[in-house]
């Protein structure tokens, strides 16, 4: 028997439905959803407010006791960790069907670079720079999740990061604002599509806001402190272009900013996100995040760290409970209102209706659905184009009288050396949602299946971490029987993701040695390194003529690693984040201010007596196969006033023997402004391909627009006078010419 409630939310429905065609579209929904929240109970409302995850065991999936009792009497809106259609179902169903207002479940996951096909991690998939590649990684991530009855994926993560003992910048975008924003746009597109009702698009969520890229130290879970000019002009851009782009839902941070928690910071959570960015869907916590504002010292306990993230303006309360157990005290005391709470509840269902949910709670469990999508063609075959484009040739020396790469698929034997070298899981990378190991593809099966008549070999040689050079010996002896080695060395995947902050980023346990020891047989030798994050490999770079920064490249490492070792893709990967030369030089970055000794052969200027001041590799780095040559950088004026379009033009020639793909940059310094400015911030970009001998002329457009920044008086205004403008194939290596802004 239907309840009297049930019957007139249908009956909302249909109005709503009408309502849509009345030319307001948001007329129907906010008229049904009104309604609906009119007829709930307190403790309903701040059931939806309240989000648990299923304890989906490899067993089976089940959920504590407790959970099931709190979603039968629904006090719970959202279960994340809930996977396949089957037992999604099974949960919508006591939703929907036995409690007292039927309203449906969101069901959230960690899609970060795949749902069960895994694509490689962000921070390597960023390094392709091609962003309708990283848009379509999305779509595909999010119609394989809505496949299995996901609706919403705790993804875009777009902490800029420019410390990488942190183990999250595998999940970002790198240290750069202006690209990061445009990534963060292109996955919040990718994930919702154009129509959030689709079954195969699903609710985006960004996040960590804000600024948990730059915890204290690179250490997980630390404060963070910086000015505001820093916070809005470097990190806070690429949550305001996700929230642009339309983001449904934002995630707090695990981290203070200024000693404020973002659980519980109003400044953030209603002035910033709501007020001036005028984002309309809703704020969930991170995992526990409102409860652990006891352990920041913010509050004596959970109730009044409830009172905190209610009045921050926090809708959803991930795990902790905190909520349901403390809020409806807190009305009826009279320190939360009745309208504090609908707002919040409004926001949570608003995106459950636009999501379909309440038109069709069964909407994304479709069982064939599920069969034809999971790990389809489609998806290994983007999978596999991803991986080619975001891997990164760090150096190719000729050795005779050509260089190393690519590799030629006659040579009679190879030895694969390293643990990275065959291990499936390590190439899921961190946060690698439902994959599994046993569908990843190997470099060494990869390469195995390339070249089927050379003889390859494997050791491992030693473990990722742990201190055992047993296998030394053997790796030795096969590598000084081959003709060339390929090291496959890294990090194993759990050493980079969340909670995995290092101390020190080089190669993990005895890789260094036994590289050295290989390296030491004078045989030619490839280093292949995958890792979620750059690696301090300075003495790697000085010994081995040729190093592929391959990351981990999830279910099509293999295939793709092989294609560009043997020539079949050409490397067009470019870096997004600076490679140190040590540990002690982070932070680097390539925005870094010039100060009032610019480093210099003179002692007293700022630099470091044992290294320089530049990154092993630089932001925007990547070698080709092929050459391309820059000339003619030059702009349409002179000078321009404020409002005035300046056209910058490069010439780029592709004077090698084979076709390629260039990412041409475009960067700007501020010479002289009201604060110090940064020697240099990338203001464009343009991923070109160009046949063997083609030459192409790239221009950008600059106004004062694009000059910005928060000036001495926290004011957004481009200032008069002199830029210089560089245009190049890094952040280090560029023409360089100058305008005036009048
Ligand atoms: C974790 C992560 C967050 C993730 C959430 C749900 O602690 O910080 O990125 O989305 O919990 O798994």
């Amino acid at each position: 028997m239907k309840s009297a409630a049930y019957i007139f939310t249908l009956f909302l429905l249909l109005s709503a439905a009408c309502a849509r065609n009345s030319g307001d579209p948001d007329a129907g929904m906010n008229r049904f959803l009104d309604s609906l929240i009119s007829q709930m109970t307190l403790e309903e409302k701040v059931g939806q407010m309240t989000q648990y995850t299923s304890n989906w065991v490899v067993t089976g999936p089940t959920l504590s006791d407790n959970v099931e009792e709190e979603l039968k009497s629904g006090r719970v809106g959202s279960i994340f960790n809930a996977l396949t259609v089957n037992y999604v179902r099974s949960l919508q169903k006591i939703a929907v069907e036995e409690t007292r207002m039927h309203i449906p479940l969101i069901f959230g996951f960690d899609v970060i670079h795949g749902y069960k096909t895994i694509f490689p991690l962000p921070l390597a998939e960023a390094c392709s720079w091609d962003l309708d590649l990283i848009e379509k990684t999305a779509a595909l991530q999010a119609k394989e999740a809505a496949a299995a009855g996901l609706n919403w994926t705790f993804n875009p993560m777009v902490d800029i990061a420019r410390d990488p003992r942190w183990g999250r910048v595998a999940e970002g975008a790198g240290e750069d604002p202006y690209y990061g924003s445009l990534v963060a746009a292109a996955k919040v597109r990718g994930y919702q599509g154009d129509d959030l009702g689709s079954p195969q698009t699903v609710l985006a969520c960004v996040k960590h806001f804000a600024a948990y890229g730059a915890v204290e130290a690179g250490r997980e879970y630390n404060s963070v402190d910086m000015s505001e000019r820093m916070l809005r002009e470097v990190y806070l851009r690429p949550y305001h272009a996700a929230v642009d782009a339309g983001v449904g839902s934002v995630m707090t941070s695990f981290n203070d900013l200024d000693g404020i928690p973002s659980t519980a910071n109003k400044w953030l959570m209603t002035d910033i996100l709501r007020n001036e960015w005028g984002f309309k869907g809703f704020v969930v916590t991170d995992y526990t995040s409102m409860n652990e504002l006891v352990n920041h010292g913010i509050a004596a306990d959970e109730k009044e760290a409830a009172l905190l993230a209610i009045k921050a303006g926090v809708d959803m309360d991930m795990q902790g409970a905190d909520y349901i157990h403390n809020l409806p005290d807190l009305v009826k005391e009279g320190k939360v209102s009745g309208t504090e709470i609908d707002k919040a509840v409004y926001r949570i269902l608003r995106e459950k209706y636009l999501l379909g949910l309440f038109d069709d709670p069964y909407r994304y469990l479709d069982n064939q659905r599920e069969k034809n999508t999971i790990r389809s063609k489609e998806m290994t075959d983007h999978a596999l184009q991803s991986a080619r484009e975001s891997v990164v040739l760090l150096k190719n020396d000729t050795v005779g009288r050509k260089p190393v790469l690519p590799l030629s698929k006659n040579i009679k034997s190879i030895a694969v050396i390293g643990p990275l070298g065959d291990d499936q899981a390590d190439m899921l990378g961190s946060w690698h949602g439902s994959g599994e190991a046993k569908d990843v593809v190997t470099l060494l099966q990869g390469i195995k299946e390339k070249i089927p008549e050379t003889k390859v070999r494997y050791v491992q040689g030693c473990p990722v971490a742990e201190n055992d050079r047993s296998g030394f010996a053997e790796a030795l002896s096969v590598a000084k029987s081959s003709d060339i080695v390929i090291l496959a060395l890294g990090e194993g995947a759990w050493q980079n993701g969340e909670a995995a902050s290092r101390s020190d980023i080089g190669l993990p346990g005895l890789q260094s040695e036994l590289a050295e020891s290989i390296l030491a047989t004078g045989k030619p030798v490839v280093a292949v390194i995958m890792a979620g994050r750059p690696l301090t490999i300075s003495r790697l770079a000085d010994h081995a003529p040729a190093i592929v920064n391959a990351w981990q490249l999830g279910t099509m490492a293999g295939p793709a690693i092989a294609d560009i070792l043997f020539g079949d893709y050409n490397p067009s990967g470019k870096l997004v984040i600076s490679f140190p030369r040590n540990t002690g030089q982070i932070p680097v970055y390539y925005s870094m201010k010039t100060t009032g000794r610019p480093a210099s052969g003179q002692k007293y200027t700022s630099k470091y007596l044992d290294i320089p001041n530049s990154p092993l590799y630089p932001f925007g780095y990547g070698l080709s196969y092929t050459r391309f040559t820059y000339s003619d950088l030059k702009t349409d004026k002179s000078e321009i006033g404020f409002g005035e379009p300046l056209t910058v033009s490069v010439n780029i020639k592709n004077a090698g023997d084979r076709d390629g793909v260039e990412v041409v940059q475009l960067y700007v310094r501020d010479v002289v402004a009201s604060v110090t400015r940064p020697a240099k911030e990338l203001k464009g970009f343009e991923r070109i391909a160009l046949k063997t001998g083609e030459e192409k002329t790239v221009t950008f457009t600059l106004t004062s627009d694009n000059l910005r920044f928060y000036d001495k008086d926290m004011k957004y205004v481009a200032e008069p006078g002199e830029f210089k403008v560089f245009a190049g194939r890094n952040a280090e290596d560029v023409l360089e010419t100058g305008f005036v802004l009048k």
